[in-house]
């Protein structure tokens, strides 16, 4: 059965000019080009805080993925064997009710997926707050319509993260980039990646945009999940700060490790 919102257009509280302008374009699209009454998702999506929304669980999704890798990866300083069992493991999870590498594909999809709507989310909420903000900004240097400090790190952010995720794929799951490259060796293959001085720029730029994203990007998710109070902000702070450190500084301790020759 469809689910459809019962309020319509004229039903509106308020005269369209006395609203946001980037609220008016997303209600005035809201019934398509077709005229057909949009479903609850069209709604949701085409909403700023519909997307808002969206760009909250799946950066939620991707954070608890986060969190699972960065604790997965701390396995290399156990040896190769450990590590290496570890990634065959993560194949076999599910069997025999699941076929080999099929537990690991539903979560590549979901990650995918996760992914794709929040860069989508993002680029959309991020043309729609430019366009939104007054003209007469526009000649001070261009600086106000680049938004604040967090803003920026964000949107800066989540592109050398997206580049870095192509890069990473390419080193770590098919190789191409590799120095190594040997499929069922990721212990070898992470170790030949920190042998390299690109290997260690490239990884070492991309944590630090992972630690300043995940820090200001829990509290937006707070925000939009509205689980953000004037109480809670505090512990908001020291929860998305620690996150930062921790995952920051876990994923670093391999690239270090292999430096000095602790994993080798
Ligand atoms: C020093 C940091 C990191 C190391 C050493 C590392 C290591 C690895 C390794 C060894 C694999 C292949 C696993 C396998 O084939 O079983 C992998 C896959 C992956 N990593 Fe990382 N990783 C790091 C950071 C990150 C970060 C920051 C992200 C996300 C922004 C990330 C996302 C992924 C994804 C999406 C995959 C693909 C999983 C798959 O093939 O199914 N990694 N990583």
């Amino acid at each position: 059965m469809e689910c459809r919102l019962s309020m319509s257009w004229t039903d509106a509280p308020a005269a369209p000019y006395l609203r946001p302008m980037a609220q008016v374009q997303a209600q005035a699209t809201a019934t398509g080009q077709s005229g057909r009454q949009a479903s609850t998702a069209d709604l949701l999506w085409r909403s700023t805080i519909g997307k808002k929304l969206v760009m909250a669980v799946t950066g939620v999704m991707m954070l608890l993925y986060l969190v699972g890798h960065m604790l997965g990866n701390l396995k290399i300083f156990f040896g190769p064997e450990e590590f290496n069992g570890y990634a065959h493991w993560l194949r076999t999870l599910g069997e025999p009710l699941l076929h080999y590498e099929w537990f690991l594909w539903l979560v590549r999809l979901a990650l995918l997926a996760a992914v794709v709507l929040h860069g989508i989310a993002a680029f959309q909420l991020s043309r729609r707050d430019l366009a939104a903000r007054p003209k007469r900004y526009a000649h001070r240097g261009g600086s106000a319509r680049r938004g604040g400090y967090a803003t920026r790190t964000m949107r800066w952010g989540g592109v050398i993260l997206a580049l870095f995720l192509v890069w990473h794929l390419l080193d770590l799951t098919t190789h191409t980039v590799n120095p190594n490259g040997e499929a069922g060796k990721p212990y070898e293959n992470v170790v030949a990646t920190f042998g390299t001085w690109y290997g260690n720029l490239i990884y070492g730029v991309a944590m630090i945009a992972v630690g300043l994203h995940v820090r200001h990007g829990l509290r937006s998710a707070a925000h939009s999940l509205g689980a953000a109070t004037a109480g809670r902000d505090r512990a908001l702070r020291f929860l998305g700060d620690g996150l930062a450190l921790v995952l920051t500084a876990g994923f670093l301790s391999v690239p270090l490790a292999v430096q000095i020759g602790a994993v080798s």
